[in-house]
């Protein structure tokens, strides 16, 4: 009998145990928190079929890899794995034991059947659109089918999924993400998002309402909202009129237990009035704000078709600024767009002498096959893009420094979330998500305490209970 029959007569939670001892699933994550969340919502899809996670992948009969599409570096390393992969598959064929091998994720929607072809391994592709069908994908992966699903889905998956698991959550710990929209309609021209995510969808209020209320009776302390936009979110309210994200933000601040709230990655186009007033008003929300400005040149941001200037943004900031004075800026940044000259370069460094960040990641444009920005004139050599992330990323470290250092001597909150590395600490985080190293008798794990920083290290905070 085929297994893909037998999960048919079987109740589902016992389907993937046929052979005796439960099967087991190991799930390895690449690119940003949204993959962290699917993930974590794949290990919940897929318990409800049977397959306990695991942290280590030669105990695993299933493994995916949750992949990035975002720059060249990060899609190549997929083969490399899937190479390692298949000589593991190899050994466990010899021994008798099967491994199923699965892509899901970004390089999934954007390959598709393409990585069949290229690596012999992969037994299924699951694009980020369809998860609510993987433990289906995989139970035909198991009968021997090679299965690609990467059809953009008229479903709502959310729907679908099952809730996350209250155990699992807690063991995961006192933070959590929470997906509120996905995909991008913004099309920046050096962006492969809006190709691999689809267009901008919102989950519903009640939808994300529920989700975070689950999270606290976890004993979950910070939620996270993400989206690729999630300052695009909208939806109905429970009044019946129509909600921004700054809305959603007091209405989540409502809940019992929850007691900081963030969201990531927002676009300044994005930023409305009422979401400046959440800053303004929820002690709740953190005063840490990612928002990529990407370049400081004029011409570079049209190019890129990010749609606003540079004096734009900085307006913007400091319109956030008057609202929530203490607010710290984060920001991406990308060095070598097609078309960048040196003058452009001086204008992103002067950008950032003017925003002043807490922290900024930096970039080197990498070239996305089907992007606008891939078949534009002008590309910038490499040594020059060496150069300039050097330079920028120089000035950014100085200003993470600074930051850092300002907060020698002062009293801040600290959510403590882990014991630390050295016996006897404890590790919390600042409101600007910073490690921050305290005893471990100033608090429990999930408790709010204040503490004075005594010291920085490289990329922590040492504090003594205030
Ligand atoms: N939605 C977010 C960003 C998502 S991608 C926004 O609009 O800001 C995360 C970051 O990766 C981007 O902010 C950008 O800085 C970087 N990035 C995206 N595509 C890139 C590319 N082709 N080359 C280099 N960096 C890129
Ligand atoms: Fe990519 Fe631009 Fe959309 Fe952000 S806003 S996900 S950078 S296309
Ligand atoms: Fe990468 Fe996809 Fe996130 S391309 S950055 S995993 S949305």
């Amino acid at each position: 009998m085929e297994l893909d029959d037998i999960s048919e007569i079987m109740p589902a939670a016992s389907a993937a145990a046929v052979n005796g001892a439960a099967k087991k699933v190991f799930i390895k994550t690449y690119g940003c928190q949204m993959n962290v969340y699917d993930s974590q919502r794949m290990n919940d899809a897929l318990a409800a079929d049977g397959y306990a996670a695991t942290e280590t992948i030669d105990d695993a009969d299933l493994v995916l890899l949750n992949t990035c599409h975002i720059r060249e570096k990060a899609a190549e390393k997929v083969y490399s794995e899937l190479g390692r992969l298949r000589q593991m598959k190899a050994e466990r064929a010899e021994a008798g034991r099967e491994m199923i091998v699965g892509v899901t994720g970004c390089v999934a929607q954007a390959e598709g059947r393409e990585i069949l072809r290229r690596a012999a391994a992969v037994d299924l592709v699951v694009g980020p659109q369809t998860y609510h069908r993987l433990p289906d994908v995989v139970r035909r992966a198991r009968g021997g089918q090679k299965v690609v699903e990467t059809e953009y889905s008229l479903e709502d998956k959310f729907e679908h999924l099952p809730q996350p698991r209250k155990s699992e959550v807690a063991k995961r710990g006192v933070t959590a993400f929470l997906t509120v929209q996905e995909g991008c309609d913004k099309f920046c021209t050096f962006c492969v998002v809006p190709y691999t995510r689809g267009s901008e969808v919102s989950r519903s209020v009640a939808q994300i309402v529920a989700e975070a209320e689950r999270l606290a009776e976890a004993g979950v302390r910070e939620v996270t909202l993400l989206g690729q936009n999630v300052n695009a979110w909208h939806g109905e309210g429970s009044d019946g009129k129509e909600w921004g994200l700054g809305r959603l933000l007091y209405r989540l601040a409502e809940i019992p237990g929850i007691a900081r709230l963030r969201y990531t990655t927002s676009h300044p186009r994005d930023m409305d009035d009422e979401l400046i007033a959440a800053h303004r008003d929820l002690r709740a929300l953190m005063p840490y704000l990612h928002l990529p400005v990407q370049s400081g040149s004029d011409r570079i941001l049209k190019a890129m078709n990010r749609r606003h200037t540079a004096a734009d943004y900085l307006k913007l900031i400091e319109r956030i600024r008057t609202a929530r004075p203490d607010i710290a800026m984060s920001g991406d940044f990308i060095v070598g767009f097609p078309g960048e000259t040196d003058a452009d370069f001086e204008a992103t460094m002067e950008i950032v002498r003017a925003t002043n960040y807490a922290s900024a990641y930096t970039f080197k444009y990498s070239p996305r096959p089907g992007t606008p920005g891939a078949d534009m004139d002008g590309h910038v050599d490499e040594k020059v893009k060496d150069a300039r992330l050097q330079r920028l990323q120089a000035l950014i470290t100085q200003q993470q420094h600074a930051f850092a250092d300002s907060l020698v001597g002062q009293t801040i909150s600290t959510l403590i979330e882990k014991p630390g590395r050295e016996p006897g600490q404890i590790v919390g985080r600042s409101p600007w998500l910073q490690p921050v190293i305290v005893d471990e008798k100033a608090g429990e794990i999930g408790d709010i305490i204040n503490v004075r920083i005594t010291k920085t290290g490289t990329n922590s905070l040492f504090a003594e209970t205030a």
